[in-house]
């Protein structure tokens, strides 16, 4: 149980105890040192239900609310908020169990199986920064639901399938005769430009574009081929981004559009035997009451077109049956960008109709906003083309080793390179996910590479200054006890002990910027504490307990950041 959970409990059998069973008491960490470490709040709905005295009912909440051997003091504060402060002892009790767990307390009670559906790039285009948050986020969800013990299957749904696909391979088929495919294909952005000249230029070309289509969908060996080479190259490009990256992605991850293909005609029988299908135009549409628009008129969510062809929702469709039926998932996250939620909320709501998807089965689209220049438009190059990720986070390393250059020239170049990918590429996906998803962000080489602020750099940083205490500190007993005698300690040791709330909120609410927002907390009140408490120049028992602290705070630090896919350094 987290501190917070247990604090919420006992909150709840008082109001209980009151008569007051269903108060909401809501738990909170106190906003502001003075209101000690967590406040109460809930006594002055009930007071007002009751035509009560806030202060007085707050008195009978306190006289009925057992903190024994939690809290230290129990304070009416206001109209009627109960201050907590947690006493020592029990903090340090808190911080150790955690030290003395893999997961630092974060263990759920009951594990889940989690999809997480990421990346997902269209294979027939260069991925761009759309799918760099998708990567990053759900990169960094995924890691934070399977450090809590759940089972985590990442899907990288791909757009592998399409009429597109005609085009390509018979442009392929075209430059195979002068060059390998792996050089047709070095640069998929031009390839992709140049294929559609000829296309929309070349009537003859077109026609074979076609027919190409047509072939790919009957399965003629030599279109196919094409189509798997076309696929398998783009792929290398995808891997070689989430390998510099360091995202935990592979191969047996990806469940791209096509895998759904013999499912798709599955999809339409099973809707059409549920009468959920109707015929309009020619094309097979479920109406969707839930949803209409500015006349009245419910949506129309196509899954078959007028040509017998299926489109993206189909294939969705067969993702969520494939999650329910084959993986029994008991949460699928889909990590997309926000101009997809209608697309979203129609394939759930089609789904529950249909009952692909069991009632108990969760599904959330987890939006993300779009990524900016500092010209506050949609992130793109000078000439206004799309920013090639490989390109991008090169230059992140580039600036990186600039900065680390300029600071400690000193260090060995392979040093300051292996520096330079940690901070480069920890600024880029930090500075992602520390701003809440839903928000478009402005990326900012500068203000990500900051050793200020709430930035990768600045955590790695006090990550180095910790590890440069324990070279200097001589032997250390790892089991020493803890003492927390200053506010400095009780604040740190506070933050430690809140770790497993806080991935329960990153995880309830997919929203990996409250973990960001943590660190940030934990490494400051590191900062104060080391200024305000001698470590190495203290003695004895003391100097045993802050060695402690720190060494808890390395570790919290280091698993926090590797949850958001970030190295930490022993020396920067
Ligand atoms: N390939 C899509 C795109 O680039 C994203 C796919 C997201 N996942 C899904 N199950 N639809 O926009």
């Amino acid at each position: 149980m987290t501190l917070l959970q247990l604090l919420a409990q006992r909150a709840a059998a008082a109001f209980a105890a009151i008569g007051a069973p269903d108060a909401q008491p809501a738990v909170q960490p106190a906003s502001r040192p003075e209101f000690g470490d967590y406040q109460i709040n809930g006594v002055m709905a009930v007071a007002k239900a009751r035509k009560a005295n806030p202060r007085e009912l707050a008195a009978s909440v306190l006289a009925h609310l057992d903190l024994a051997g939690i809290a230290s003091k129990l304070e009416i504060a206001g109209p009627g908020f109960i201050n907590v402060t947690l006493s020592d002892e029990f903090l340090a009790t808190r911080v150790i169990a955690g030290q003395q767990d893999v997961r630092l307390g974060t263990g759920v009670a009951h594990p889940q199986t989690v999809v997480v559906d990421l990346s997902s790039p269209n294979l027939a285009k260069e991925m761009h920064v759309g799918h760099l948050r998708s990567t990053i986020i759900g990169d960094a969800l995924a890691r934070v639901l399977e450090f809590m013990g759940n089972k985590v299957v990442r899907q990288n749904h791909v757009g592998d399938w399409g009429t597109q696909f005609g085009m390509l391979t018979a442009y392929l088929f075209e430059q195979e005769s002068s060059k390998p495919a792996e050089m047709a294909l070095h640069d998929l952005e031009t390839f992709y430009r140049e294929a559609k000249t000829r296309f929309d230029e070349d009537p003859a070309f077109a026609d074979t574009a076609r027919d190409y289509v047509v072939r790919l969908q009957a399965g003629d060996t030599r279109v196919l081929a094409l189509w798997e080479r076309f696929r398998e190259i783009s792929l290398a490009h995808c891997a070689a981004v989430y390998e510099q990256l360091g995202v935990k992605l592979t191969a047996d991850d990806v469940m791209g559009e096509s895998a759904y293909n013999d499912d798709l005609p599955k999809v339409i029988a099973d809707l059409k035997a549920q009468n959920l299908l109707t015929t309009s135009e020619g094309a097979q549409v479920v109406f969707l009451e839930e949803f209409r628009n500015k006349e009245g008129e419910p949506a129309a969510y196509i899954v078959q077109k007028q040509d017998g062809g299926y489109l993206y929702s189909t294939t969705d469709l067969a993702a969520v049956r494939y999650r329910n039926n084959v993986l029994h998932a008991d949460r699928v996250l889909y990590v997309v960008d926000a101009r997809q939620g209608l697309h979203f909320q129609q394939v759930f709501t089609v789904s529950r109709k249909a009952g692909f998807a069991r009632p108990e089965m969760q599904m959330e689209h987890v939006a993300f906003g779009t990524m900016m220049g500092k010209d506050n438009k949609p992130f793109k190059t000078r000439s206004g083309g799309t920013v090639k990720l490989v390109e991008l986070l090169e230059e992140a390393e580039t600036r990186a080793f600039d900065l680390v250059s300029s600071k400690n020239a000193d260090l060995p170049e392979a040093q300051r390179r292996k520096i330079a990918h940690a901070v480069g590429i920890g600024a880029v996906r930090y500075a992602d996910l520390a701003k809440h998803r839903t928000s478009d962000y402005v990326f900012d080489w500068d203000s990500m590479l900051s050793f200020e602020g709430n930035t990768a750099p600045y955590l790695q940083y006090a990550y180095t200054r910790i590890a440069s205490i324990f070279r200097q500190a001589g032997e250390v007993d790892s089991n020493a006890a803890l003492h927390l005698a200053d506010p400095a300690e009780h604040a740190l040791a506070l933050a430690l002990a809140q770790f497993p709330e806080l991935l329960q909120q990153v995880a309830q609410e997919t929203a990996p910027h409250f973990l960001c927002a943590y660190l940030y907390t934990l490494a400051t009140r590191f900062s104060r504490f080391y200024d305000a408490c001698p470590v190495l120049k203290s003695e004895g028992a003391t100097r045993s307990s802050r060695l402690r602290l720190c060494a808890a705070t390395a570790r919290t630090l280091q698993t926090g950041l590797s949850l958001l896919g970030i190295e930490v350094l022993e020396e920067m």
